[in-house]
């Protein structure tokens, strides 16, 4: 070897010596900075759970929310950190909007905390609930607790996020395939959604300029505690939606969660201020 190669291979064995010592500060520099983060609202089961579970396996950490099921959210997270992922649970209530603040502050703490960031790339305003209830019956009190978990909730959420959401980062609300065909008893809850849709085009047209998108994912009937696991405890009404639709059977949550992924992948960049209907095809 000659003098250049000797060189050449004590700068090497420096070099990997530097690295090694040093592979903290630079994992806590870079690594913790590139790994992409997304929020997950009601997260600790149901579609949530499966969207949470579908974007860790994209390489991306995931807070997740729970409102009841703590035990559930925590074994949610152990999941994707068996996958390789960093995750955590935190306790969100959409029903108590003044809480909001609160909740937006526990989030930039943890991720400061957590993954020594300011800020996140995805959004995904998933959580809910049902129920049927025929529009004669539908009680004010009823009304406004739809419109704050499943509307005013996610507009303000929304809104009080955008400071943190990094350039090229993505918020996906979810809607339901009844705000296009009508389904007896859910004239509140589709309203709601309904809202929600517009809310998303208004959302993609004015967040451009950040260097944000924002798309709806709208399910069809999926087999879930949704709506006091509506379809899983009427087999009739299962058997109905199964009916209509081409593909034979109602939907599972994991039909769900991997759009939502796809959504948070480079691949979906162009896709934008669209409404994606994941209902397999139902026509009622
Ligand atoms: N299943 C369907 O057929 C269907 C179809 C179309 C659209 N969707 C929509 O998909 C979303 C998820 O539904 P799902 O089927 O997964 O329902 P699910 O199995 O009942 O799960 C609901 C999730 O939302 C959380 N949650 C409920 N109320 C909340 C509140 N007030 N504040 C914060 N979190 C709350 C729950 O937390 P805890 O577990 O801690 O209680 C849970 O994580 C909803 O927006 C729903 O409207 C569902």
């Amino acid at each position: 070897m000659n003098i250049f190669g000797d060189c050449l291979l004590h700068y090497n064995f420096g070099l990997l010596f530097w690295i090694r010592n040093h592979r903290a500060v630079i994992n806590k520099k870079y690594m913790s900075t590139t790994t992409k983060i997304a929020l997950v609202t009601g997260g600790s089961r149901g579609l949530g759970k499966e969207m949470a579970l579908s974007i860790a396996k994209k390489g991306i950490d995931v807070i997740l929310t729970y409102r009841s099921k703590e035990a559930d959210a925590l074994q949610v997270v152990k999941e994707i950190e068996s996958l390789g992922q960093k995750a955590i649970a935190l306790h969100l209530d959409m029903s108590m909007f003044t809480s909001l603040d609160n909740f937006v502050g526990i989030v930039k703490e943890t991720l400061k905390v957590k993954w020594e960031v300011n800020a996140f790339d995805f959004l995904i305003n998933n959580a809910g609930m049902g129920a049927t209830v025929p529009f004669l019956d539908v009680t004010e009190e009823l009304f406004t607790d739809f419109l704050n978990v499943h509307f005013k909730g996610v507009y303000f959420l929304t809104q009080k996020f955008v400071p943190i959401i990094n350039p090229g980062g993505r918020i996906i609300n979810i809607s339901t395939g009844t705000t296009r065909f009508s389904n007896p008893g859910y004239s509140v809850y589709a309203s709601m959604k309904g809202a929600i849709e517009v809310f998303t085009k208004y959302l993609a047209k004015e967040l451009g300029s950040k260097g944000i998108g924002a798309n709806v994912v709208a399910p069809g009937p999926v087999e879930t505690d949704f709506n006091n696991a509506f379809i899983r405890s009427n087999p009739q009404v299962k058997a109905g939606m199964s009916a209509a639709s081409p593909l034979g059977r109602v939907g599972a949550a994991d039909d769900i969660g991997g759009v939502v992924a796809f959504l948070c992948t480079e691949e979906a960049k162009w896709v934008n201020g669209q409404r994606i209907e994941v209902s397999g095809g139902i026509n009622t």
